[in-house]
């Protein structure tokens, strides 16, 4: 459990997700995706049941070099990151970072207190030798962000993303551990 204060001076409390953090989760997303476009999901777009997610959770906890994060403020669920690391031998030392912050929160520091934590981890994991992430190339707060903590642009797929209709494309940045 990692406490940080929030610059309005609340205090964030991280810990990692449990199973029965499920159905809190699955109302996260639903709520999340639908107060940015810059997300693979919109409103009521969480691809998982509450029993999808409790499994989602089970699934990849088996993984020592995956990590997922939920923040709270008051009991309710703020922010959430994980590392999702590879399985196969030859790219196992590659984890994919997300990360996500109810709109209510933003500006705050509680993506930069989750980041730092994941960083961390992945550097104690002593596996890991870099973390990639996917963002939309015109989500400038979130590369400004990432950038902050020494990820690079290194990559781009064009027009990857489609929002109502409109393509935007993909940058893709890593932290070498
Ligand atoms: C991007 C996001 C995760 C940032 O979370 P956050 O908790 O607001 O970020 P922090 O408060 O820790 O800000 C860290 C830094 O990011 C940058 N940043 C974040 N939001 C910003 C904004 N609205 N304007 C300018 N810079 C911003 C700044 O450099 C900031 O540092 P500073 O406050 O010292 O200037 C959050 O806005 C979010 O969830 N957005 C919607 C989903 C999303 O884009 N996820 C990322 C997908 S790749």
């Amino acid at each position: 459990m990692a406490k940080s204060i929030l610059k309005d001076g609340q205090e964030l409390l991280i810990r990692p997700a449990e199973e029965s953090d499920a159905e809190q989760l699955v109302a996260y997303m639903n709520l999340v995706g639908g107060e940015s476009d810059f997300l693979t999901y919109g409103e009521n777009e969480c691809r998982f049941t509450v029993e999808g997610e409790k499994q989602f959770l089970r699934d990849q906890s088996e993984n020592p070099a995956n990590l997922f994060l939920v923040g709270f403020v008051g009991g309710e669920l703020a922010c959430s990151a994980n590392l999702a690391a590879e399985s196969k031998k030859r790219i196992a030392h590659n984890c994919e970072l997300g990360i996500t912050v109810r709109k209510k929160y933003w500006r705050q520091g509680a993506a930069s207190a989750l980041l730092t934590e994941l960083i961390r981890f992945a550097r104690e994991t002593g596996t890991l030798k870099a973390i990639h992430l996917d963002v939309y190339a015109n989500n400038v707060n979130a590369i400004r962000l990432y950038e902050k903590f020494g990820f690079q642009a290194v990559g781009r797929i064009r027009n990857y993303f489609r929002v109502d209709d409109r393509y935007y494309d993909d940058l893709i940045m890593d932290l070498s551990l």
